[in-house]
């Protein structure tokens, strides 16, 4: 799967870098932009002529910044063929080895996690950042409500969307998983109910389960949320509190219209339930329609749980509670019997990328856009029997297989792994079991990648619908993270 970049664009990306001498600075520019990913890794680089006219500097300049390149591990030369783009180690050390499967393949395609790869900007924004730090380096490092200059930073984006927010009501911790368990363990005594859906984000579910609740599942339709279902499990359970996906749920990438907070929020508090809004794919609206507005509008009491993981880069490790004034302590209690506060740098990288939001975003919205529409028409040609909406954003499809009397979705994934791409099955997904006809495909890759999956899976569809019954296959458990 490689491709190439053109002497012109890559002269864009370039743009000015520092001369001395020039061959250095041209070679510490190109590897920021392979490292931040604005240069895909798998890339023919121009030749050194081409790109030394688009540059306007000397072919030796380029010659010895490539070469440059290569001792430092960010690009590899091929005999008769050029200079590829590359990672010092290989791409596989991008990968954590208790989630990706382990097929023994390079040419794996791992579709399990749905998490994009770092927006462009990261490498920079993190080299940028470390100018910032020594300003904190006097004090203690502990930060268990959060960086002030993040807080700040979190709390415009609520302003922005219309929910003024105090920096105050922000508990910044790593990742919207952990806000869930602080919340969790902030609100919950053992034995209390909590409403989840199903299907719904089974992380979310466990930590909920870890906490001693008893968890009740919500049904959520292809189409969307069964409010009236709904009703009758809050009626029926009395929850504690009612973890709630709005924004592009996972795995159904459902958008929970303004009339449906409103009404979802009115039947919690007849029932004093707190709503527990995870807002992780907020951010990634793939058109140009307004959003709805935050859940916590309609719901005073609501606590919002928010990341940097699906819009910027799950590496960040920064998420965050947005509370009432009034539950404050008792998070912030309940955050301290498990860790005091996420790593200094980290935010300040945040409270940066966050000032930039905007450009950052855009950027990863219009790839998203363009891999969604890639998987769509790649599935609808190759698999033109399964069903499934174009989500409104987010980040994956959820698929309806036909009709099959002996395989189903649990059948297709172990068979898809064996052909080198792994997606997740209905099952992981669902609270109580079923789903079996379902599977989830994240448009979390480049449009190569993701035409190559689906060829992959249609062939494992085929082998597994006209082969034997596949009673035989086995089928490994493993962790999934997003
Ligand atoms: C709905 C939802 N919440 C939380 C998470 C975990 O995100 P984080 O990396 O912020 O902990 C995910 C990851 O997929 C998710 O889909």
């Amino acid at each position: 799967m490689t491709g190439s970049i053109a002497a012109s664009r890559l002269a864009m990306l370039t743009g000015d870098f520092d001369r001395s001498p020039a061959y250095s600075g041209l070679a510490d520019r190109l590897r920021l932009l392979i490292a931040g990913g604005r240069v895909e890794v798998d890339l023919r680089l121009p030749s050194e002529r081409d790109l030394s006219v688009a540059l306007g500097i000397s072919r030796t300049t380029v010659t010895r910044a490539y070469a440059a390149l290569v001792e430092a591990g960010y690009a590899a030369a091929r005999q008769g063929s050029g200079t590829y783009t590359r990672l010092p180690g290989g791409r596989r050390q991008a990968f954590d080895r208790s989630l990706t499967p382990h097929t023994g393949s390079d040419d794996l395609i791992d579709l399990s996690c749905a998490a994009p790869p770092a927006a462009s900007g990261l490498a920079t924004a993190y080299a940028e950042a470390a100018a910032d730090l020594p300003l904190y380096l006097d004090g203690t490092g502990y930060f268990p409500t959060g960086l002030p200059a993040l807080q700040q930073a979190i709390a415009e984006t609520y302003d922005a969307r219309g929910l003024p927010t105090e920096p105050d009501q922000i508990l910044v911790v790593p990742g919207a998983l952990s806000a869930l368990m602080v919340v969790a363990q902030g609100l919950l005594r053992a034995r209390d109910r909590a409403l989840v859906e199903s299907p719904g984000y089974p992380n979310g579910h466990a930590a909920l389960r870890r906490a001693g609740a008893r968890l009740v599942g919500a049904p959520m339709d292809v189409d969307g949320w069964d409010l009236d279902a709904v009703g009758r499990v809050v009626k029926g359970a009395g929850p504690q509190l009612a973890y709630v996906i709005p924004d592009f749920q996972n795995p159904t990438g459902n958008l929970m219209s303004n009339a449906q907070r409103e009404q979802y929020a009115a039947l919690l508090r007849r029932a004093g339930t707190v709503p527990v809004v995870d807002e992780s794919h907020q951010a990634l609206r793939l058109d140009g329609r307004p959003m709805p507005k935050p859940f916590a509008a309609f719901a005073p009491d609501a606590v919002t749980l928010g990341s940097l993981s699906k819009s910027l880069w799950g590496g960040l490790r920064v998420g965050w509670v947005r509370c009432p004034v009034g539950l404050v302590d008792q998070l912030v209690a309940a955050r301290i019997a498990m860790d005091l506060g996420s790593p200094v740098f980290e935010q300040l990288v945040a409270a940066r990328l966050l000032a930039e939001r905007e450009s950052h975003w855009s950027a990863r919205r219009e790839r998203l856009r363009a891999q969604r529409d890639a998987l769509a028409v790649a599935l609808s040609e190759r698999l033109p029997d399964w069903r499934f909406r174009l989500p409104r954003g987010g980040l994956s499809l959820w698929c309806e297989l036909p009709d099959h009397h002996h395989a189903g979705a649990l059948d297709l994934s172990a068979e898809a792994e064996l052909r080198d791409v792994a997606i997740s099955a209905g099952p992981a997904f669902a609270l109580d079991g079923g789903l079996d006809s379902f599977v989830r495909i994240p448009y979390t890759r480049p449009e190569d990648e993701l035409r190559a999956a689906v060829d992959r899976i249609a062939g494992a569809w085929d082998a597994v619908t006209h082969g034997p019954a596949a009673a035989g296959t086995t089928r490994r458990t493993r962790v999934m993270v997003a």
